[in-house]
């Protein structure tokens, strides 16, 4: 038998997928289909802080700083027939989770205002969930504001929370940070329990014809895991107490087998659940104890970590020869060697 037991924001997980944030864990009959696939915890989708009811707003406006920003997203929100739908149906649905599933409930929260974050963040751990995830989602779009600005108010932002719950905290990671490795720790060091890496930015294209902007959502590929898997293997041995998720381009259990050689404690997925259903749990599990047993391992503890430990001596210097090695791999044989029309 192969123990898939995993551990991740001290929680004690039946297996190391987790389903990630994404229309599949916003219902509880997807839920529940989750939990029998065999899912190890779900995260809710996000609390966005422009969703709360027209009243609240209102309120908001003389309570927060930065009020107006606030007030402008929320105007760019779809209007569903249901109007705008406020926190309350998040924390309905995650006490009706917690009510009804067996494995851990994480919430999932990302906020516009200093007042909010901490205000919705209490809220959610009041509400029963077993951790909440920070969903550091933001295009840093102004000029004015550097990289360190950026980077400092993130982190005053999550150690406010962190005074503020005693909930297991995770925090959603941006892609484009200039020294990942140095927020990251930073990021332990205030007490986060765990790394999501990485958010998925959705960038928006252009429709000639309408000459508006329109939005391009796509489902991920496993060509999308590699940024993940890098900074995986990058941040477990100088972060070994801290929690890492993987997140972007999980699709089957060899994908998961990558992840947790590369050092992940779970691995999320959302675009293969919405491909293909809950049941992607069961088929990516099987897959992962089949490649188990074929590479004699036990359990998934055993295998955690045991690739990034070869880049741990010297991250920096390892990053640049697997680069330079990439870049020498390419066949040129296989470039073909195009007549320029007209030359003899
Ligand atoms: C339709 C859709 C809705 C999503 N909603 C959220 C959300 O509410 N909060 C969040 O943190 N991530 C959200 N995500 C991002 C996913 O949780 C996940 O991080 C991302 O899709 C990368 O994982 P994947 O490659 O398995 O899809 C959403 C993704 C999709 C496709």
């Amino acid at each position: 038998m192969n123990d898939i037991r995993s551990r991740y924001l001290g929680l004690s997980l039946r297996s190391p997928i987790v389903a990630s944030p994404s229309p599949m864990t916003g219902s509880i009959e997807r839920l529940l289909a989750l939990e029998e696939s065999g899912v190890g915890a779900v995260v809710l989708p996000s609390l966005f802080e422009e969703e709360v009811e027209k009243e609240s707003m209102r309120l908001s406006d003389h309570l927060d700083a930065g009020a107006e920003s606030f007030a402008e997203a929320a105007s760019f929100l779809p209007s569903g027939p249901l109007g705008p739908v406020g926190p309350v149906r998040h924390v309905r649905l995650l006490s009706a989770a917690k009510d009804v599933l067996s494995v851990p409930v994480i919430a999932s929260l990302n906020g516009s205002t200093d007042g909010g974050w901490l205000r919705y963040a209490a809220m959610l751990a009041d509400a029963g969930a077993d951790a909440i995830e920070l969903n550091l989602y933001s295009v840093e779009a102004d000029a004015s504001r550097s990289a360190a600005d950026v980077e400092e108010a993130n982190l005053r932002l999550v150690e406010h929370v962190r005074w503020r719950v005693d909930v297991p905290l995770a925090v959603k990671l941006s892609p484009y940070l200039s020294s990942t490795a140095n927020f990251a720790r930073r990021l332990a060091d205030i007490g986060v329990n765990g790394l999501v890496l990485f958010n998925r930015f959705y960038q928006p294209d252009i429709d000639v014809e309408t000459r508006e902007v329109v939005p391009r959502l796509e489902l991920s590929t496993s060509a999308d895991l590699r940024l993940p898997l890098q900074w995986v293997a990058i941040l477990r041995p100088q972060l070994p107490q801290v929690s890492l998720a993987l997140t972007s381009g999980a699709q089957s259990g060899t994908d998961v087998a990558k992840a947790l050689l590369a050092g992940a404690d779970v691995v999320m997925m959302a675009s293969a659940l919405l491909r293909h259903g809950a049941r992607q749990i069961l088929v990516a599990e099987n897959e992962l104890v089949a490649w188990m047993t074929a590479n004699d391992y036990t359990s998934v503890s055993q295998l955690r970590g045991s690739v990034s430990a070869v880049s741990a001596q010297e991250p920096r210097a390892y990053e640049r020869a697997q680069y330079i090695r990439m870049l020498d791999s390419y066949p040129v044989a296989a470039v073909p060697l195009t007549q320029v029309a007209g030359r003899d």
